[in-house]
This record gives structure tokens, C-alpha cells and sequence, in this order.
């Protein structure tokens, strides 16, 4: 069965309790009346707000934007699992370019962390992702195939499975500038390529990958519908409760239309 995921990643957005329960207001009354049964909208608002977004509307599960691997102990500023778990946390975002450009995160703790979400029965959504030098340098491919490869290494066919990876090329990120479908259609390609190597067909196609960089409604059939993608990785227009819903209504009637084909 088609399944979709539209992921909102809020950022360091939202700079007050007020302005986070403004946003659930609108979310929640643009969301109230509908129902999906192919789409599973994600929001993962800041830390700080992380108890306010208990009450969602129920097409839409609570993430997170980071976390600590560790469970516990004198990790100055950092979250654990379990903290996120207990709060009712159900995916977390692992490896955003952002956070490897900014915390210097690498593959191998990115790999750590990714170990420690499925631990504790949450699901990751590890990014990947070339910089446009390594794209321009012809590396794409090299680039895409060893962060999986890390990032995959040693895990267990369940274990696999149970992944949701989102492609955000780093150029794409807060630029409008987009690859094209075929290059999207492309890296969907080498994903699976590498997953199936690595694990087997069945696993692989068990295993759904999403598009993120400058993502809007209006963009979906180019980044998601003719490219193989199951779902995308919202960053700005996430902040709009309108159009993150309008992705979900458009991901479901695509669902339904690939349903009667
Ligand atoms: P934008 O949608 O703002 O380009 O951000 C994408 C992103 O990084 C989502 O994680």
C-alpha cells in the first residue's frame, strides 16, 4: 500500500510559548475535520515547546529535531532518548545538514544515534545529502552510497526497515534552488541500488525515502509524485499550518489515484 509522510521541521522557529500556541490553533483548525488513511503528517517543533504539541490533531504525530545517543548521565545540554520517548516523541530527525554544518555531526554519530532511536522504539528519519561542490565535482552518487553505507552498517534487516531517509541536498536548503525530477528520480534510484545490496529487495522497498530542500505544495508532483519519493522534509513553509496540511491533502489524493490505477 502507498504510504506518504509529511515531515515539518520548525527549526528555531517560534520564539515564545504564545507564538507555538498560535501555530497549534491554526493547525489544529485547519486539520480538525480531515481524516488520511495513506498520509502520516510529522511535526517537530523545538525542544523548548515540545509539551504543547501533546494534543495534535490525530493525523499528526510529535517528532523531534535532534538527540543525544545516550540514555542518561552528564551530557551538559543535550537530550536523551528516553526524555523524548517519555514526552511522547514518536520520530526524530537525525543528521540534518544543519546539524552537521553547525555541531559538526559526522556519519559515524549520526550512525550512533540512529542505533539508539530505534532502541527506544522511535523512528529515525536520517538525512543525507550532497553539498553542491560535491555535486558540481560529479561526487553525488560517491557521496550519497557512503552515507548510507555508514549510516546503515550493522543493522539488522527489522532494523532497516523500520528507517525513514530524507534526501535534502544542502544546496536545496533554504534557497529555492531545486534539483530537477530526474536528478531526485536519480538519487531515489542509487538509495535503493545501495539498500538492496546491503539488505535485500523486501527490506529495501520497506524502507521510505523522502525529498527536502524548498519544498512547497505546488512542487510536489516535481520533487515527490513523478520521482519515486515517498513523502517530503518541510522546513519554511512548515511555519504555515495551511500549506503543510495542503501537502497532506495533495499526498492523499495521490495516494488514492495510484490506488485505482
Ligand atoms: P526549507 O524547506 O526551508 O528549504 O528547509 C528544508 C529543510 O532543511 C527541512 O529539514
Amino acid at each position: 500500500m502507498t504510504r506518504f509522510y509529511v515531515v515539518g521541521n520548525l527549526k528555531m522557529n517560534m520564539l515564545s510559548r504564545e507564538e507555538a500556541s498560535q501555530y497549534l490553533t491554526v493547525l489544529r483548525r485547519e486539520s480538525s475535520s480531515k481524516r488520511y488513511a495513506y498520509v502520516t503528517g510529522i511535526i517537530a517543533p523545538s525542544f523548548l515547546y515540545s509539551a504543547q504539541f501533546d494534543d495534535l490533531p490525530k493525523s499528526i504525530k510529535k517528532g523531534a529535531q535532534n538527540m543525544f545517543p545516550e540514555k542518561s548521565g552528564s551530557y551538559t545540554g543535550e537530550i536523551s532518548p528516553l526524555m523524548l520517548k517519555n514526552d511522547g516523541v514518536e520520530y526524530v530527525i537525525i543528521g540534518h545538514s544543519e546539524r552537521r554544518l553547525y555541531a559538526g555531526e559526522t556519519d559515524e554519530l549520526i550512525h550512533e544515534k540512529l542505533l539508539s532511536v530505534l532502541k527506544y522504539y522511535m523512528i529515525p528519519i536520517v538525512c543525507i545529502g550532497e553539498t553542491r561542490a560535491q555535486r558540481e565535482a560529479g561526487k553525488a552518487e560517491q557521496i550519497i552510497t557512503g552515507q548510507i553505507r555508514t549510516l546503515f552498517s550493522d543493522l539488522s534487516k527489522l532494523q532497516a526497515e523500520k528507517v525513514i531517509i530524507a534526501y535534502e541536498p544542502r544546496w536545496a536548503i533554504g534557497t529555492d534552488i531545486l534539483p530537477t525530477t530526474s536528478e531526485i528520480a536519480e538519487v531515489r534510484m542509487i538509495v535503493r541500488q545501495v539498500l538492496t545490496e546491503m539488505f535485500d529487495t523486501a527490506t529495501e522497498e520497506r524502507i521510505a525515502v523522502l525529498y527536502g530542500g524548498s519544498v512547497k505544495s505546488s512542487l510536489l508532483p516535481q520533487v515527490a509524485f513523478e520521482t519515486g519519493m515517498e513523502g517530503v522534509l518541510v522546513g519554511r513553509e512548515s511555519l504555515f499550518p495551511y500549506e503543510l496540511v495542503k501537502m497532506m491533502n495533495l499526498f492523499e489524493e495521490e495516494a488514492i489515484r495510484r490506488s485505482k490505477i
